[in-house]
């Protein structure tokens, strides 16, 4: 294998942002916050302006017809003698129904609005730490792909200082290291499949990990085949570029529980020989977004030093058509021994995924976390936004609540009674699809749960819609990849170190 090592051709940009005690005496732009109130407009004292800059600045708002509505992005040059010549006003509208995920979708919105603008200190974080840093670097990214010529400064995301107590140093570092996580594992799901397959991907996330302090072991398709890896192998084999399977370990010795992270890494999907239509074909570079989640969220963990052991099982395959491919009707053994009918070439995730969860299993953790764009049928039963969270009973509610918290939103599905009988096969112990379409999410979840170890708490969570934004950008959700569920895992293994 080559030595030089991968790198991505492009990565998006993101503001940088530091914690601040005061604010500093000089910037570009001062971002504020403002509410609705019953009398309409209100702005809220705080660090950055005196009582007179503060009245000055609030007729100059309400002169301009600033509201403060939710997402109202209003500026205006600042009073004399301010620490900067712009002001920036969000909206954060009635100040007595403002959340979390409120702040972090509006800091998202002004992050956007600021950029190209260079440095801003902003007074945001008054209202909410954590969702104000996280908002600021979730919704200050763009990606804007591989191209020829130079970017401009307009481009550029804002540097901030976020005014804030320095006790919130832990906090603000928290909050830091769990949005740039989610934003690398947009880098990895923004790159196009020429760029990133089985081999540059395993090295790439080889690196990043070994950097972080991470374990690092990579198969590659000789040792898959030898240990018996037999969905990953049939997954690949319709590919000129074999797979990977790579283990990433977060061993701190103050462990007090163990989980297994498992995460899909379909480079690209083309259906294989069950090939897909050509329209939207392209979006399928965002079929390994379970798996850079994952990644991603490790590397976090072992930054966050958080107390538990965490092995991710990640299997990357490219799903092609070519000579070697898969053929309908085949009957394939995973790792483990149990045999699948592939009566659907296209259904590739779940027989990677088999291998993954089966060799996760056999290390007996406590818990198993999976997450996959496994189903189109998760985008018909819940819409793009929403994940569909299947498993353990309480475990899958806990994550699915947890989703909901960090604003990754989930929903608990059922696994389906019928799908015992039509997940079992004429040809192998059980098949890949099921014979009438209906419920095919919850499908998915019953010939995933055949893999899970006995006495694991698991989950599995498909992310086949809110990995992806194919339309505008909203509150801190940028176009094309969302990184969801990133922040979700983070929290549950947090969760879990804290149990
Ligand atoms: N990667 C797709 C699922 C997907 C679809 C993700 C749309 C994101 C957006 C998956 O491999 C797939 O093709 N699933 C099939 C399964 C079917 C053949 C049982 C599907 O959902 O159509
Ligand atoms: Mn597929
Ligand atoms: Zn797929």
């Amino acid at each position: 294998m080559a030595k030089s090592a991968f790198t991505l051709p492009a990565r998006g940009s993101f503001p940088s942002v530091e914690l601040a005690k005061k604010a500093p005496k000089k910037a570009d732009a001062l971002l504020i916050a403002a509410f609705s109130g019953e009398d309409g407009l209100e702005v809220p004292g705080s660090d950055a302006l005196d009582s007179a800059a503060l009245r000055a600045t609030y007729e100059a708002l309400a002169a301009v017809g600033a509201t403060g509505r939710a997402g109202e992005i209003t500026r205006i040059p600042a009073p004399q003698d301010s620490i900067a010549p712009l002001i920036v006003a969000v909206g954060l509208g009635d100040a007595e129904l403002l959340d979390d995920e409120m702040l972090r979708r509006h800091a998202g919105t002004a992050a956007r609005a600021l950029t190209g603008a260079g440095t801003v200190v902003t007074t945001l974080a008054d209202f909410g730490l954590t969702a104000t840093v996280e908002g600021l670097i979730l919704g200050g990214y763009a990606y804007r792909g591989i191209r020829s010529g130079e970017t401009n400064d307009s481009e550029s995301p804002a540097s901030f200082s976020v005014i804030a107590n320095k006790k919130a140093a832990e906090e603000f570092e928290a909050a830091r290291v769990a949005a740039e996580a989610v934003n690398l594992a947009r880098d990895l799901v923004n790159t196009p499949a020429n760029e990133l397959y089985p081999e540059s991907y395993a090295e790439f996330i080889s690196n990043e990990a070994a950097a972080a302090g991470l374990e690092v072991e990579v198969l590659d398709e000789k040792q898959l085949k030898k240990e018996g890896y037999g969905g990953i192998i049939s997954v690949g084999k319709g590919s000129k570029r074999p797979p990977r399977l790579v283990r990433l370990t977060w061993a701190p010795k103050d462990a007090t529980s163990t989980v297994a992270l498992v995460g899909k890494g379909i480079t690209f999907d083309t259906g294989g020989i069950s090939l897909k239509p050509g329209a939207g074909m392209w979006d399928m570079i965002s079929d390994m977004g379970g798996s850079a989640a994952m990644a991603a969220a490790i590397i976090a963990a072992a930054k966050l030093e958080i107390p538990v052991k965490v092995t991710a099982t990640l299997p990357f395959a490219e799903n092609m058509p070519g000579p070697g491919a898969t053929r309908p009707g085949d009957v394939i053994t995973h790792y483990g021994g149990i045999t699948s009918e592939v009566l659907n070439t296209d259904a590739e995730g779940r027989l990677v995924l088999a291998d993954a969860i089966a060799r996760a299993s056999a290390d007996k953790p406590e818990y198993l976390i999976e997450t996959a764009t496994l189903t189109g049928a998760q985008i018909v039963a819940l819409g793009t936004r929403t994940a569909g969270v299947m498993g353990s009973d309480l475990f899958r509610d806990r994550i699915a609540e947890i989703g909901r918290e960090v604003g990754e939103n989930a929903w608990a599905m059922p696994l389906l009674e019928e799908h015992d009988e039509e997940v079992k096969s004429q040809a192998a112990d059980i098949r890949n699809i099921n014979a009438k379409r209906e419920g095919g999410m919850e499908f998915a979840g019953t010939y995933l749960q055949k893999f899970v170890g006995e006495d694991i708490e698991w989950a599995h969570i498909d992310v086949a819609g809110p990995s992806w934004n194919n339309g505008a950008p909203h509150g801190y959700t940028p176009k094309r990849a969302t990184g969801v569920p990133v922040r979700t895992v983070v929290a549950a293994l947090r969760e879990i170190a804290e149990s």
